[in-house]
C-alpha cells in the first residue's frame, strides 16, 4: 500500500507516523509532504528513510491513501487534486467536515458513512468532537439521546507545535512568539478557541455542535458547547451532560459504556482519567459517571482522550484500515 501525508512533519503528521508504525497496515511505499520549510528533510519510518517534499500536481498518482493534515487552506487547495489523481483522502482539518458530499466519520460510530465518498474525501472531525461522540453513541444505543451540553478543557497540541511550543516558553519564563493563543497560556485558562461569531459562539464550540449533529446523523439533536484552552501538553476532557430519551441508571450506563467499541470505564470513588495518565492511549476513557441529582434522565459524564491519536491520528488510520480491509 502507497500512503502520503500531507503535514507529516507536523503535530499530528508525526503521530500519524506513530500510529502507522504501530498498526498492522502493509505500507510499502511513504510519500511525505510538508511546506517548502521542510522540503529535503529525511524522516525515518519503517526502517527507511524518506525524504520531505511539496506537494506538487501529479504526486498522489499511485497513492492509495492521502491523509492531510496541513491546515484547511492545503485541504482545500490539494483534496481535490489528490481525489482526482486516484487516492481516497482522509482530512484531518475542518475543510470538508460540514460538506454534504463528504462523511465525516468516527468507526466506532459510523464507519459505514465512510463508503459512501462522491468526492473522494472522507473527513476527520474535530478533536474533541471526536472523543464526545464515541461516548455519546455508547449512551445512545442504551437509552436515546435528547440533548447534549459539553464543556471542554483542551490541551495546547490541539493548536499544533506552535502551540506546544507557546506552553513551553511561558513556563521556562520566556515570550511566547508567536503563540497561537488569545492570552498567555501557562496558569491561565482561556475560554476561546477560534474566533467569536456574531452570537458569541467560538469556531471551536459551533465545531462541536455541527460535527456531533452529523456523525450522529441526528440534525435536530439540541448540543451546546463551551471550549476552554488549558496549559495542558496532550489530551482533551470533555465534561458531557446528555440528556437521554428513556431513564438510565449510572450501572446501567457504565455497561454500556464498557461494552462499547475503543471506551474504557475508569470510574469508581476514586477512579477518574485524567490527560497525563491517557496520553499515548488510543482509547476515549469515561469516569465520574452520575445521574443529574434533579433532571431523571440526564448523566454527566467525563471523557478524556489523547487528541493527538484519537482526536486525530489514530481515528484517520482507523478509517484507512476499515476502507483496506485490514
Ligand atoms: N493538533 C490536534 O490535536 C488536531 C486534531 C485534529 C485535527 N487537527 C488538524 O490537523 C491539521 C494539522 O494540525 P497540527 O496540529 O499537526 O499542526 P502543526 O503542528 O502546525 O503542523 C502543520 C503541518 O502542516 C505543514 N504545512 C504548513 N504549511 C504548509 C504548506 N504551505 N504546504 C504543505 N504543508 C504545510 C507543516 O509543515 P512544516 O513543518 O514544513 O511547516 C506541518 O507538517 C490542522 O488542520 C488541524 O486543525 C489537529
Amino acid at each position: 500500500m502507497h500512503v502520503a501525508l500531507l503535514g507529516a512533519t507536523g503535530a499530528v503528521g508525526r503521530t500519524m507516523l506513530q500510529v502507522l508504525s504501530e498498526r498492522k497496515l502493509k505500507i510499502d511505499r511513504l510519500t511525505l509532504l510538508a511546506s517548502p520549510r521542510s522540503a529535503g528533510r529525511s524522516i525515518d519510518w519503517g526502517g527507511r528513510s524518506w525524504e520531505c517534499r511539496v506537494a506538487a500536481p501529479g504526486v498522489f498518482r499511485d497513492v492509495d491513501f492521502a491523509l492531510f493534515s496541513a491546515g484547511a487552506d492545503r485541504s482545500k487547495e490539494w483534496g481535490p487534486v489528490a481525489a482526482e489523481e486516484g487516492a481516497i483522502v482522509v482530512d484531518n482539518s475542518s475543510a470538508w467536515r460540514m460538506d454534504p458530499q463528504v462523511p465525516l466519520v468516527v468507526p466506532e460510530v459510523n464507519a459505514a458513512a465512510a463508503q459512501d465518498r462522491p468526492r473522494g474525501i472522507i473527513a476527520n472531525p474535530n478533536c474533541s468532537t471526536i472523543q464526545m461522540v464515541v461516548a455519546l453513541e455508547a449512551i445512545r444505543q442504551a437509552a436515546g439521546l435528547a440533548r447534549v451540553v459539553a464543556s471542554s478543557y483542551q490541551s495546547v497540541s490541539g493548536a499544533g507545535e506552535t502551540g506546544r511550543d507557546a506552553l513551553r516558553a511561558e513556563v521556562g519564563g520566556g515570550a511566547a512568539e508567536g503563540s497561537p493563543f488569545a492570552r498567555p497560556i501557562a496558569g491561565n485558562v482561556i475560554p476561546q478557541i477560534g474566533d467569536f461569531d456574531e452570537e458569541g459562539w467560538t469556531g471551536e464550540e459551533r465545531k462541536m455542535i455541527n460535527e456531533t449533529r452529523k456523525i450522529l446523523s441526528l440534525p435536530d439533536l439540541p448540543v451546546a458547547a463551551t471550549c476552554v484552552r488549558v496549559p495542558v501538553d496532550v489530551g482533551h476532557s470533555v465534561q458531557v451532560m446528555a440528556e437521554t430519551e428513556r431513564e438510565l441508571s449510572v450501572d446501567e450506563a457504565r455497561a454500556a459504556l464498557a461494552a462499547f467499541p475503543g471506551v474504557i470505564v475508569a470510574d469508581g470513588a476514586a477512579g477518574y482519567p485524567t490527560p497525563r495518565e491517557t496520553a499515548g492511549r488510543d482509547e476515549v476513557f469515561v469516569g465520574r459517571i452520575r445521574k443529574d441529582p434533579y433532571l431523571p434522565r440526564t448523566l454527566h459524564l467525563w471523557v478524556v482522550a489523547d487528541n493527538l491519536r484519537k482526536g486525530a491520528a489514530t481515528n484517520a488510520v482507523q478509517i484507512v484500515e476499515e476502507l483496506a480491509g485490514a
